[in-house]
């Protein structure tokens, strides 16, 4: 079935550039919440080829409707976009990531008229909806890889990375995979060729240098825009594009499990492509790239001449612990290097390949509001995952508990709706994950309700980010002269400014420079109120209009 394009509505098509002034929420499907069990059963009783192996849990997660079904919570919360973990067919050996077709959905999530519905319901909430979207690899299920290992003749061979082995027998080059830590080179014995996957060897690497391959992903991505979908997460962005040699790399040999390093020019190309594709439909997608790099020097190649990327996340922001000298001094590198080249930042503390940062910063609360404070009012795009908003923490794992190849479990536990027994969730047994730490508190229905609790931080600053011009397109300086534990920034709007201040210590701090100024922000009360009289007490953040 195919769907015309859509007629778009005003709100959607009139800012080309809505993306800088929205709060994206990430959503990890599998764990956001299940609306329909009695659907799903039904749905699994045809399992469609290239869906192999069940999981023992797959029947207690979430669904699409589910999606559906918590929009208005989304949209109490303030949220302008959702961005969707995979929901297409997938063997799940990367929990989707390893995607078997990429133009229609896994029945574990629902159908393509579940997917409609959300985009139906989410747009008539003014909530876009993002994919993520995966070129780097397939699913070593995917019928195109199946085709391409099935002879050296076929004709997608070329469509995959293969190469002979070394005369001794070894793989290509030394490269090591992803997760694993392992060769990134699979042997098939059938034809003597070994095949490149920097990730799992379920998930083999395509071959970008190859036109087919361009071509058919480009109708993949017109499939999902003539559908209504908003802009895609561009999964390891930054791997796409392969040179033919694929020498043997030093880099390559220090490769930790998370930081995939082989990048090629080529890339760049195949990203202005994509980018055309997308900006030629009129509800202005977004492309937000997952570059995983270390640096904000390598990630800013990615937005190009303003022809790449509109958005890539700025990973280094979660390699720091809670430290305001650290925040410090990233926000001024990326000041010197972004500023010149018009990127404009995506701020992300946590996702499901991340421990949570609260966890990671071993924060109280408190931590949470404070950091909640600093990415909802730090220059550019914020970006919350899921529960983060709930001052969620990563569930503690037994070995023998974990289920993910890269042992990235701890963020991925379920939503926590409310405080009985299932947790909201219409389950009668253990979930396909512990729930989190503290779920009793911290879940939906209580948070709600707690107006000086860490949700109503989020749901607070949502909203003021939206009403003040400064926090929502003004620029960004740090300011000077102010404690070490206390990370300080104004943003400068055309008529107003404001000054952002963190106390990152647990003591109170004296900062005499902004005495007398009004409070329109405060995280212990989630309100305006009163004027700054010289002490920011511990873990305490504030606003201030100074302008
Ligand atoms: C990205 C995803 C991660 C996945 C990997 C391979 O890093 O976020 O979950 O395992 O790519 O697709």
């Amino acid at each position: 079935m195919t769907v015309d394009r859509l007629e778009q509505p005003e709100w959607m098509t009139s800012d080309p550039n809505w993306w800088t002034k929205a709060t994206i929420y990430q959503i990890y499907p599998r764990s956001f919440y299940l609306a329909n069990p009695k659907a799903r059963t039904s749905r699994l009783q045809n399992t469609p080829p290239f869906r192999t192996k069940m999981h023992p849990n797959d029947d207690i997660v979430g669904d699409i409707e589910g999606i559906s079904a918590k929009l208005d919570y989304l949209k109490w919360l303030g949220i302008d976009a959702i961005w969707l973990s995979p929901i297409y067919p997938s063997p799940m050996a990367d929990y989707g990531y390893d995607i078997s077709s990429y133009t229609d959905v896994d029945p574990l999530f629902g159908s393509l008229e579940d997917m409609d519905n959300l985009i139906k319901n989410a747009h008539a909430r003014q909530i876009r909806v993002i994919l993520d979207w995966v070129p780097n690899h397939t699913s070593s299920l995917h019928p195109w890889f199946q085709d391409s290992i099935s002879s050296k003749n076929s004709a997608k061979r070329d469509w995959y990375i293969w190469r002979d082995p070394k005369p001794d027998g070894s793989p290509p080059n030394n490269w090591k995979a992803s997760l694993t830590n392992e060769s990134a080179w699979t042997f098939d014995e059938n034809s003597g060729q070994y095949y490149l996957h920097f990730f799992l060897k379920e998930q083999p690497d395509l071959n970008w240098n190859n036109p087919e391959v361009v071509k058919s992903m480009d109708e993949v991505l017109r499939f999902w825009l003539d559908r209504g979908v908003d802009g895609f997460r561009i999964d390891v962005v930054h791997c796409t594009g392969k040179d033919d040699e694929l020498a043997d790399s030093d880099e390559a040999r220090s490769w930790a499990p998370r930081s995939v390093i082989h990048e090629d020019p080529s890339t760049h190309g195949l990203l202005s492509h994509w980018r055309e594709l997308a900006k030629s439909y009129k509800q202005n997608p977004v492309l937000i790239g997952e570059v995983f790099l270390l640096t904000l020097g390598q990630i800013v190649n990615y937005y190009g001449n303003s022809d790449e990327l509109d958005l890539a996340f700025t990973f280094p922001a979660v390699f720091i612990g809670w430290n305001a000298a650290q925040f410090k001094s990233l926000i001024l590198e990326l000041k010197s290097i972004y500023d010149g080249k018009n990127a404009y930042p995506a701020w992300v503390l946590s996702n499901h390949d991340l421990p949570r940062h609260l966890s990671r910063f071993r924060g109280s609360l408190n931590t949470a509001k404070c950091a909640a404070l600093m990415l909802l009012s730090l220059r550019g795009t914020p970006f919350v995952f899921q529960g983060e908003e709930l001052g969620l923490t990563d569930v503690k794992l037994e070995p023998q508990q974990e289920v993910d190849p890269g042992h990235r479990d701890g963020s991925r536990a379920p939503i926590p709706w409310d405080k009985s027994p299932n947790h909201g969730w219409p389950i009668d047994r253990d979930p396909w994950l512990p729930w989190p730490p503290d779920s009793d508190e911290k879940n939906v229905e209580v948070n709600s309700l707690i107006q000086e609790g860490v949700t109503h931080t989020y749901k607070s600053l949502i909203e003021l980010r939206k009403q003040n011009l400064a926090l929502l397109e003004g620029s960004m300086e740090i300011i000077e002269g102010i404690d070490e534990k206390v990370l300080a920034y104004s943003r400068i709007g055309e008529n107003s400014s404001v000054a952002v201040l963190i106390n990152f210590s647990s003591h109170d701090i004296e900062i005499s420079q902004f005495n007398g100024c009004e409070i329109i922000f405060d995280t212990f009360t989630n309100q305006p109120g009163g004027h700054f009289g010289g002490t920011l007490e511990g873990e305490a953040g504030v606003i201030l209009k100074i302008r």
